[in-house]
């Protein structure tokens, strides 16, 4: 009972933007997204993750914020904003936004006045040089863009520091005034009701010469300082952090359990995709076995995509070549370092690779993430530039505009999905709702059991080896209940004799139908399964 909440739960990611337009202008708000709230909570989400809701110019999609005090006019006001969280409450859905700490727009006030020079009294709440040869190690992220992490600033004279675009400078975390104001955003919002924050790019907040720039100890000493001031004003809420690292430098952000309550666990999603494709359970395996024990209080968010590309950053150079090849054939697909694509498109539409992938998101441990539009198979368009072609108007029914917007069609945000296979005619929320056998209605389920048993959400993890390397057995488990999780990672039938006489006298009762197996005895037990099949047990 004592559990966290962020420990036992399901997110669900969403851009306020592409999610519902009520006003009709072509661009989704807070007020669609209330009368959305039915459907968020049929699927069984426990919370909600939304990204940037602030004013903002919009080259980033809102993670180019020109305010951190209000809400971008197109999605809505604050009173909005905040019956929106008061309505989702009540629902027993929680809320987190976004944390955009390491930089600003340069349309933001601070810039537009520190850029006026040494004498402004924000000058110093960014990073200035006279040469950008300063901090050479620290790599360029956006590689499809930037050239240099130093842009020239005709206006004062200097170089401005940016680890991600040119109109993005990065607030400088040396200056105490910007720490300190960091902290009153937080309590702005903890104040209007949020349950936490999506903290954006962590690992950048501070530079120091002769290194990469990134999981300083400043930084991790500036979290340790957030949490504490989060801790001692509010209850149940959280810090997820967004850093995109390999495991050796992404565990300490959870310090001794005073920084961040959780982390993305940026290492196990590529793996994911290898591993079914190369049908072979090493690669998930692997790198599990390689993340340290985090502590108690803390959790892994996992998801299988988002709003940017699936990034191959926490790959080596033999696996990114292997994604691109597999997961990229069209160069248009590729995106800085990975792929533009949303989950149905990069399985090729094969329902049961979507059902597998999900069902070990929700077995592996971790919170797991689901991108809007992915629960119902949405397609993408690689067309559209940047990281655009996922973020495209969630699709609703076969009406004007996916019943996304009544407005015009050439005056949407950006088209909704119209090629044939991903058509939002076929692929929208009124079919599936419609089919107990669509995507959507075994998400539902899936959520459901995901719940029932908090063994996933907390549960120690321990594998299974079969011979056959196409399979992928797990147990998790927590006081008293386990479960064991057994996966076929190929697209062919297959059969697995797995050693588990140490549970012998189990029964295992399969949680997605409800099927009682013959019990587990001495001698190995034999699965055998479907294309990409696979068992959820609960062990009696
Ligand atoms: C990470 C966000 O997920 C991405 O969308 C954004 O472009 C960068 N941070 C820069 O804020």
């Amino acid at each position: 009972m004592n559990e966290p909440w962020y420990r036992n739960s399901v997110i669900y990611e969403l851009n306020i933007r592409a999610f519902m337009d009520e006003d009709g202008n072509g661009r989704g708000d807070f007020r669609g997204l209330i009368a959305r709230l039915d459907y968020l909570e049929s699927l069984g989400i426990d919370c909600i993750w939304l990204l940037p809701m602030y004013p903002s110019p919009g080259r980033d999609d809102g993670y180019d914020v020109a305010d951190y005090y209000s809400i971008n006019p197109e999605y809505g006001t604050l009173e909005d904003f905040r019956e929106f969280v008061d309505k989702a409450h009540a629902r027993g859905i929680r809320v987190i936004g976004e944390l955009v700490m390491n930089h600003t727009s340069e349309a933001h006030p601070w810039f537009q006045e520190a850029k006026k020079g040494p004498e402004s009294p924000f000058h110093d709440w960014y990073v200035w040089s006279d040469t950008p040869e300063r901090y050479r190690d620290a790599r360029i992220i956006f590689v499809d863009t930037e050239k240099s992490n130093w842009t020239w600033c005709e206006s004062c004279g200097k170089y401005y520091w940016h680890r991600f675009f040119s109109h993005q400078p990065d607030l400088n975390f040396d200056n105490p005034a910007v720490r300190d104001e960091m902290k009153n955003i937080v309590r702005f919002w903890l104040d209007l009701g949020l349950d936490g924050f999506r903290v954006d790019a962590v690992p950048y907040l501070f530079e120091r010469e002769g290194t990469n720039c990134e999981n300083l100890e400043e930084t991790h000493a500036f979290i340790r300082e957030l949490r504490a001031f989060i801790d001692a004003g509010y209850h149940g809420r959280i810090l997820l952090a967004e850093a995109n690292q390999w495991p050796e430098d992404l565990v300490p952000y959870f310090s001794s359990g005073d920084e961040f309550h959780m982390a993305y666990n940026f290492p196990v999603m590529p793996r994911m995709f290898m591993a079914i494709r190369q049908e072979h359970h090493g690669p998930i395996v692997d790198i599990m076995q390689r993340l340290p024990q985090i502590p108690e209080s803390c959790q892994w968010a996992t998801f299988l995509r988002n709003h940017d590309e699936l990034t191959l950053e926490m790959c080596t150079d033999a696996e990114r070549d292997y994604m691109y090849s597999v997961y990229a054939r069209d160069p248009q697909m590729k995106c800085n370092v990975g792929i533009r694509r949303r989950l149905a498109p990069l399985v090729e539409n094969d329902r049961r690779k979507i059902e597998l992938l999900h069902a070990m998101l929700f077995a592996l441990p971790g919170t797991p993430v689901l991108y809007y539009g992915d629960e119902i198979g949405m397609g993408d368009n690689i067309w559209l530039g940047d990281r655009n072609g996922v973020r495209t108007p969630m699709q609703w029914n076969d009406g004007r505009n996916a019943g996304f917007s009544r407005c015009a069609p050439s005056r949407l945000y950006a088209p909704v999905i119209m090629d044939p296979l991903y058509n939002f005619t076929a692929v929208n929320v009124e079919a599936q709702d419609a089919d107990p056998n669509s995507l959507l209605n075994f998400m539902r389920r899936l959520v459901r059991v995901r719940k029932q048993y908090p063994a996933f959400g907390a549960g120690t993890l321990r594998f299974f080896f079969a011979e056959n390397k196409r399979i992928m057995a797990l147990l998790r488990e927590r006081d008293g209940e386990r479960l064991l999780c057994v996966f076929n990672l190929a697209n062919s039938c297959q059969y697995a004799m797995l050693d588990l006489q140490e549970l012998a006298g189990c029964v295992p009762h399969e949680l997605m139908d409800g099927t009682v197996f013959p019990p587990i005895g001495d001698l190995p037990y034999l699965l055998t399964f479907g294309p990409h099949g696979f068992y959820l047990f609960r062990l009696e």
